[in-house]
């Protein structure tokens, strides 16, 4: 199988890789592909979901690398293949999780998988040019994974400090009780 090395650019240095390498990043840039269209559904659900302005417009920027993403991706293919990836990649829906939180543990743990699966697409691209895109994807997953890991810390507070207040009021509840009881 013959691939074409990328745009005709002298200015980007050109990597001799072994070609199975490559064919198996095509196979990966094909999943990545499915990965990114299923990560813009579920976060656009999840910017549904979320409780503050604050909160929408960060899954909103992480949302828009995604779609960002897929571009990248399907330029890569093409470029590379000299043809469209298939239609069958089209992903049309996806599971979402029982609540904002849960989804928000899932984003997490997505964002933490997607580095570790386009190392080897980065390290098996014939050039710079390509490699260089794949840093910033890799990067933004990184970004978006911290993102998410901070969306947590601040939901799992707020529902602990909702809990908090709630056996307080019980306890002062009681104390009223018990209060009125001594009066008695
Ligand atoms: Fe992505
Ligand atoms: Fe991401």
């Amino acid at each position: 199988m013959d691939f074409y090395n990328g745009p005709m650019d002298n200015s980007y240095p050109i990597f001799y890789n072994d070609p199975d390498d490559l064919v198996k990043a095509l196979e990966l840039i094909k999943k990545a592909i499915e990965g990114e269209k299923e990560d813009e559904m579920f976060y656009t659900q999840l910017i549904q979901a979320a409780p503050t302005e604050e909160q929408k417009r960060i899954i909103r920027s992480i949302r828009d690398d995604e779609k960002k993403h897929d571009a990248y991706f399907r330029e890569i293919y093409e470029d590379l293949v000299g043809d469209v990836p298939d239609r069958s990649l089209e992903v049309t829906r996806v599971i979402m999780p029982i609540d904002y939180i849960s989804g928000l543990g899932r984003a997490f743990a997505g964002e933490v998988q997607t580095v570790k699966e386009y190392r080897p697409i980065r390290e098996a691209m014939p050039n710079q040019y390509y490699r260089d895109i794949l840093f910033e994807i890799i990067t933004d997953e990184l970004r978006h994974a911290a993102l998410y890991n901070n969306l947590l810390i601040m939901n799992q507070n707020m529902t602990k400090d909702k809990y908090e207040d709630k056996q307080m009021n019980n306890k002062m509840n009681k104390g009223n009780k018990n209060y009125k009881m001594y009066k008695r």
